[in-house]
């Protein structure tokens, strides 16, 4: 922890360096990568920064909460929450290609978060007299790899992050986590005082939970793989197999129907899938071997406890060939 003490202090003093008297924004994902970014320029520079956040409705069980209540009480960061459920959904109706609804959370979360933020600047300037000119992003240095921004890397996927922003509502950067990797990230997130459901929690993808739906998203469906989810996260964090694993999709199969037998009669139903991963920073991956007993419980509990799901299977696949997400 010396050594991260040490990352810590070193960021706080650029970062106030570079900032000075002027206003920051900062996206919070609700993952933990914006967490600790956000928390770090906080530290740094206290109620300069106004954290936005967009619930676009694609959240885990329990996620929103946890940046409204949580992150807020312990970091006292100054937060504007946009629901943006019903615009994310009704944008999403139809679509089944995962490029195409990538594009889609990507566009309409610039939407949100320019109108979020053109509220903060005009506010900012007005009560501080002070013109918001940076923007916090949790890049870390895997992501720097992957979309194309370090030596000889391949764009594999589109990873949204905020960009494409208006040019007259341009921000310059601060990335403070740029040359981290995850481990380092959580241990930072610890450093700044984080609580550890928060730093320890599951790398998530920004475009959330429509990218686990095979298919199109619904919000019917996407309370069916919150409520598998969330089982399979209470089953394999009382296991206390948290952080053996780097990061546990649920993937519902929407498209796909097979017929099981359940109560009194035939079932025709949809499968969920588990893609249990270990990891050192995403790029590669090993499917986890998780305990039979485990894998027992969440299959019982999924199959008896979420309608109209009547099959449980696991990815056994590594990265590469199969990439962590199903989409
Ligand atoms: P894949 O599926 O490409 O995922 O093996 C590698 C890591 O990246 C996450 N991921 C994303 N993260 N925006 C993100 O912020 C995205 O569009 C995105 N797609 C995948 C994935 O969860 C895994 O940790």
């Amino acid at each position: 922890t010396w050594t991260m003490a040490n990352i810590v202090e070193e960021q706080v003093e650029r970062i106030r360096s570079e900032v000075g008297d002027k206003q920051v924004l900062c996206a919070l994902s609700g993952g933990v990568d914006s967490m600790v970014a956000a928390a770090l320029v906080q530290r740094a520079i206290g109620d300069q920064l106004t954290c936005v956040f967009v619930d676009g409705g694609l959240l885990r069980a329990g996620e929103v909460e946890q940046v409204e209540r949580d992150f807020v009480a312990h970091t006292k960061t100054d937060l504007k929450v946009v629901d943006a459920q019903d615009q994310f959904l009704s944008e999403l109706a139809g679509v089944t290609d995962p490029e195409a609804k990538r594009k889609i959370i990507g566009r309409e979360y610039i939407r949100c978060f320019e109108a979020a933020a053109r509220e903060v600047v005009a506010s900012a300037e007005s009560d501080s007299g002070h013109t918001v000119e940076f923007l916090v992003q949790g890049t870390l240095y895997p992501d720097v790899v992957e979309s194309g921004g370090g030596e000889g890397a391949a764009n594999i996927k589109s990873h949204h992050n905020v960009g494409g922003l208006p040019d007259d509502l341009q921000f310059r950067l601060i990335e403070p986590l740029r040359t981290l990797f995850k481990d380092e990230v959580r241990k930072v997130g610890e450093q700044l005082g984080l609580p550890p459901e928060m730093v320890w929690r599951h790398p998530f993808p920004g475009p959330g939970l429509a990218i686990r739906i095979v298919g199109e998203v619904t919000r019917e469906r996407l309370d069916l793989l919150r409520q598998a989810d969330l089982i399979t996260r209470e089953e394999t964090t009382a296991a206390g197999l948290d952080r053996d694993i780097w990061q546990f999709p649920v993937v519902l199969l929407a498209d796909v129907r097979s017929v099981g037998v359940q109560g009194d009669g035939r079932s025709y139903g949809h499968p969920i899938v588990l893609r249990p991963v270990s990891s050192e920073d995403a790029m590669t991956a090993d499917w986890s071997r998780l305990p039979y007993e485990v894998l027992e419980k969440i299959s019982t509990r999924i199959t008896n406890e979420v309608a109209e799901v009547n099959r449980v299977v696991l990815d056994i696949t590594s990265k590469p060939p199969g990439t962590i997400e199903w989409e």
